[in-house]
């Protein structure tokens, strides 16, 4: 069978049909950190900030339901703060940003598909490796 190469974009939808795990594979390319930064402060698109605290402007406007991301990228390989995002432990009120099936109680606007789009979590995963421990 003669082998080509493939384009991301034509990758990422049967990767998403294929199941997870493979997203968390085949999607180890490099994200665009400035992009991931400016999706995490974006409340309507990623909510993170209703959640997290991290080095982002306005504090009083950020949450304290979970670990503060500053230093994350300290804390976890790249591979697991992907993990995170794709499919974090289903006891945590952390929501999955790529799954699209097997979740509880989905807002209306989010039903039948992603959170983030495969580039998006590549770019907010490129973000959070930057995030170091002073
Ligand atoms: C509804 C609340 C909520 C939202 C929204 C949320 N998280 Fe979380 N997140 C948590 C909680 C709670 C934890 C703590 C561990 C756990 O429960 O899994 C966590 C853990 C993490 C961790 C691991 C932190 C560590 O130091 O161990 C990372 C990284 C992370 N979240 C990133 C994000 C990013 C990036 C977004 C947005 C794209 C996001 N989270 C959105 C609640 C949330």
């Amino acid at each position: 069978m003669p082998v080509r190469a493939v384009s991301r974009g034509e990758l990422a939808p049967g990767i998403l049909r294929g199941g997870l795990a493979l997203v968390a594979l085949l999607t180890m390319a490099a994200g665009d950190a400035s992009n991931g930064r400016a999706i995490i402060a974006n409340r309507q698109l990623s909510a993170c900030l209703l959640c997290h605290t991290g080095p982002f402007p306005d504090p009083h406007l950020q949450g304290n339901l979970a670990p503060s991301l500053a230093g994350a990228g300290s804390r976890l390989t790249e591979a697991a703060l992907r993990q995170r995002l794709i499919a974090p432990d289903p006891d945590s009120i952390m929501p999955s940003y790529a799954a699209t099936a097997g979740l509880h109680r989905v807002g209306k606007q989010w039903a039948g598909k992603p959170v983030l789009t495969p580039q998006q979590i590549d770019d907010v995963v490129a973000f959070l490796v930057t995030l170091r421990a002073p």
